[in-house]
């Protein structure tokens, strides 16, 4: 196990750590009292000078992503906070809120600070109903205590944040689908431009954060922008929380610099394979990203332009480890059903295309294809690849090619044919 800087696990093992008294007693809030007395573009610029990057999957830079938000429109900007995490193999934004739910709050009011947002949400997926409660009461003491509410810390600051539960869909994780369900609708993604920035929640502009974006901003607002771009690559600055699952001895949310080796990383991190056996393959960013061979990830670093370089993808730090027991055609066979059943069917080839796919994938595990069904989901994915409103097709199709592609023998062992 090293011993690398934390910015947003430090405390996560400690006890009574989701109380507010535990939280200040070890040093919470002081960010936030700090960021009380910096103007709200000095709290941009320090967040530009970090170098952080969207956790959400994108990778977006979040300085970058608040300075687009236009002042003075005359309309109010909003916070949302991404809590809706309901990528196949991500819970590591589960974690920091049933954990650490000030941690969150601080990292939002600061946010809010710098966007001038006096009213801000919290999206939270429909199954997450005990993490939503954490925080709930944790909002709960922050407005007793004066963090929040009509003058923050006694200040001239307004703002209030409430929490808002998603229904079940993974859809909704999507900003503007977000958006369009916290607006009442049912979650369909709206085709950008307009980005949220400028024309986002009812129409005004929108910044939407995930959770763990918004947990550094503490720690970096206590350290300096300068001492958070120290830490990892030259463009993957701080560090990434990766939720481990699969074949692993260790499975769990571990907090790593970027630019970590991978094989290191499952070998001393994560314990190693289960059971003794072979690592055969690695999902290293959740279910959407391309799959890694076991040979390809000899030599990868964790970070955003490595993994990139390997032909796959950070996302949203959802690794999925497979050992070499694993049957792959089942395993792209319930990725794909998952994004069959998750498709909101605004746009055809996602709609049909994602269907079609996991049909003919468990019509070939029913012993029942055909050769050239390997051909055919392939065709099916090239259908699907950027054609349509929202990357949920293309969510579909990297891990299609790429099951199928690296792995085609096991596809054509199941083909009558
Ligand atoms: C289908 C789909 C699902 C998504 N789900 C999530 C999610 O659960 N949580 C999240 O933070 N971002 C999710 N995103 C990314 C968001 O659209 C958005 O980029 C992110 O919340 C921005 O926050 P960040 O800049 O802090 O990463 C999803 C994107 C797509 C296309
Ligand atoms: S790509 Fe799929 S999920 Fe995204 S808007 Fe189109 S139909 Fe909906």
């Amino acid at each position: 196990m090293t011993t690398m800087t934390k910015i947003h696990l430090t405390n996560i093992d400690k006890p009574g750590q989701q109380s507010l008294d535990k939280y200040r007693e070890r040093g919470g809030y002081k960010a936030l009292e700090k960021a009380l007395t910096m103007e709200p573009l000095a709290i941009i610029e320090e967040v530009k000078t970090s170098g952080l990057r969207g956790r959400g999957g994108a990778g977006f830079p979040t300085g970058m992503k608040w300075s687009f938000v236009p002042r003075n429109t005359g309309k109010p900007t909003f916070l949302l906070c991404n809590a809706d995490e309901s990528e196949p193999g991500t819970f590591k934004d589960r974690l920091l809120m049933e954990r650490d739910p000030h941690l969150l709050i601080e990292g939002m009011v600061i946010a809010c600070l710098a966007l001038q947002c006096h009213l801000s949400y919290i999206y939270i997926r429909g199954e997450y109903e005990f993490v939503a409660n954490v925080v709930n009461q944790a909002i709960e003491e922050a407005y007793a205590a004066g963090i929040l509410g009509a003058s923050v810390m006694s200040k001239d600051f307004a703002l209030d944040i409430h929490v808002h539960m998603g229904q079940g869909a993974y859809i909704c994780g999507e900003e503007t689908s977000l958006i369009e369900s916290l607006e009442g609708y049912r979650g369909y993604p709206r085709i950008k431009p307009p980005f949220p920035a400028v024309s986002g929640f009812l129409a005004s502009p929108t910044v939407v954060n995930n959770v763990e974006t918004l947990t550094a901003l503490p720690w970096i607002i206590n350290n300096g922008g300068a001492a958070h771009a120290a830490m990892g690559t030259e463009k993957s600055k701080g560090t990434k929380l990766f939720s481990v699952s699969g074949h692993i001895n260790k499975p769990g949310v571990y907090e790593v610099e970027l630019g970590y080796p991978l094989m290191d990383f499952i070998n001393n991190e994560c314990g190693g394979i289960r059971d003794g056996k072979k690592l055969k393959a690695v999902i290293p960013g959740g279910s959407s990203v391309p799959v890694l061979t076991a040979a390809e990830c000899v030599g990868v670093l964790l970070d955003y332009e490595s993994l990139l370089k390997a032909g796959t993808m950070l996302g949203s730090g959802g690794m999925i480890v497979l050992d070499e027991t694993t049957n792959m055609a089942q395993t792209l066979s319930v990725i794909a059903d998952f994004y069959a059943h998750e498709s909101c069917g605004q746009c055809t080839p996602c709609r049909e295309g994602t269907g079609w796919a996991a049909k003919v994938l468990r019509n070939l595990l029913a012993g029942k294809g055909k050769k050239s069904d390997i051909n055919l989901l392939l065709k099916i994915a090239d259908m699907m690849e950027g054609k349509t409103i929202c990357p949920l097709a293309d969510a579909d199709v990297m891990p299609i090619r790429s099951f199928l592609t690296k792995f085609r023998s096991e596809f054509e062992a199941y083909c009558t044919e």
